[in-house]
């Protein structure tokens, strides 16, 4: 089937919300430092470039997780596939995601890591699709909110390709 990608959102509209977002996030972190998790693959782009503008001291780490169970199992839940390698215990951590949904994967993803005992725990994704969501999260800082349809592109897939477009595209099949 022919596939294509439209643009949604241009590479300079999301440099420079991020850019906005990295400075609201500096200013709030004031004299504190802030432990970026992203969860890969897909936060991988928004986070190297989000990390780039915060201007209070940061450290990072990486974790993976896939769902189990599939849409009809009303809760599902989540396996680590790869898991953080420092402990966040009294840091200020902020969950980095590309996207949130249904909400599922952040909202047991966010328990998990605050029975860990961090400081505080916050979210920051760069896109949000809140038509879709089924259970509720507390998203502290979205570069966009989007409509219900698949995009791809900084860091997002289809099919596991596109992730390296710099840009938001929708896939569109003729
Ligand atoms: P949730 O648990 O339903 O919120 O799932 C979130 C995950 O689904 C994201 O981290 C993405 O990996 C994937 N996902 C959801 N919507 C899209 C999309 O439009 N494009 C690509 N991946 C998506
Ligand atoms: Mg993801």
């Amino acid at each position: 089937m022919a596939e294509r990608v439209e643009v949604l959102l241009t590479e300079k509209e999301v440099d420079e919300r991020i850019q906005a977002i990295g400075e609201q996030i500096s200013k709030d972190y004031e004299g504190k430092e802030v432990h970026l998790i992203c969860v890969l693959k897909g936060g991988a782009f928004f986070m190297c470039e989000l990390a780039k503008r915060i201007t209070v001291p940061v450290s990072m780490d990486f974790m993976s997780v896939s769902s189990y169970g599939s849409s009809t199992v009303s809760s599902g839940s989540i396996k680590i596939v790869k898991d953080l390698d420092d402990s966040i215990m009294g840091k200020h951590v902020l969950i980095v995601e590309d996207i949130v949904d249904t909400g599922r994967t952040l909202s047991h993803l966010m328990k998990l890591l605050k029975d860990r005992n961090p400081e505080s725990l916050a979210l920051c994704t760069l896109l949000d699709k809140p038509d879709r969501r089924v259970v509720q999260v507390p998203v502290d800082y979205t570069c966009f909110q989007i409509p219900d349809e698949f995009v791809v592109g900084y860091g997002l897939d289809y099919a596991q390709r596109y992730r390296n477009l710099p840009y938001i595209g929708v896939v569109k099949f003729d």
